[in-house]
């Protein structure tokens, strides 16, 4: 631990600004010191496609769907875990991806904006959409933009979640996504839209 400390501490920002990176990187401590060019090799699926790839310890998935891979659709907001914006599927489970190491996910398959028609049960509708980002057009549940990959990551996670049967549920549900153009009344409807068609929502017409 003191090795990895006294490697890493003194350049490396994201062990300044998120200690809980450095505990997490105790369960790949070798005991010895860590050279700043470590890599560990993980294998990935992402968006469908099997992937091989040589990172960093400390790289956090967001990043290395960014930066390394250059899926630019996953946003980075807060970059501490407070505003959901890089929301992504892991196993079919929403994650704030700026709070996960990719070494953490070594052999899970992950779903990012980009990868999302792909999950729908009908395939993409003929627009080559998911039926939550039909809705999310349809119901104009956006305006910058910005959140919207993550609300949409989160939006279909929290459908397989199978909690959320209302709109306050929904909101509820959906509270760790934070929009700041404020559209969350657009968002529920796209939601609630999609619910109703698959079934899963009990209350619909409730009061908004
Ligand atoms: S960028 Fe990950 S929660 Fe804000
Ligand atoms: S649409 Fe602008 S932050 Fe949500």
């Amino acid at each position: 631990m003191h090795a990895l400390r006294a490697v890493f501490a003194p350049t490396c920002s994201p062990f300044r600004e998120k200690p809980f990176l450095l505990e997490r990187l105790m369960l790949i401590e070798s005991g010895s010191p860590v050279a700043a060019d470590t890599r560990v090799g993980i294998s990935l699926t992402i968006n469908g496609q099997h992937r091989e790839l040589q990172v960093a310890p400390w790289t956090t998935l967001l990043d290395l769907l960014r930066e390394t891979l250059d899926l630019t659709g996953t946003k980075k907001g807060c970059d501490h875990g407070q505003c959901g914006a890089c929301t992504v599927l892991v196993d079919g489970v929403r994650v704030n991806s700026c709070l996960a190491l990719a070494v953490m996910k070594d052999g899970a398959e992950v779903t990012t904006v980009e990868g999302l028609a792909g999950l729908s049960n009908g395939g993409a509708g003929s627009n080559g959409l998911h039926p939550m980002q039909a809705a999310f057009v349809e119901h104009d549940a956006f305006q910058c933009g910005y959140c919207t990959p993550g609300q949409l990551c989160s939006s279909v996670g929290m459908m397989n979640e199978g909690h959320a049967h209302s709109r306050d549920e929904i909101r509820e549900a959906m509270s760790g996504n934070i929009c700041r153009c404020g559209a969350y009344t657009n968002i529920v409807d796209a939601i609630e839209d999609v619910m109703a068609q698959d079934g899963a929502a009990q209350d619909l017409g409730a009061a908004r």
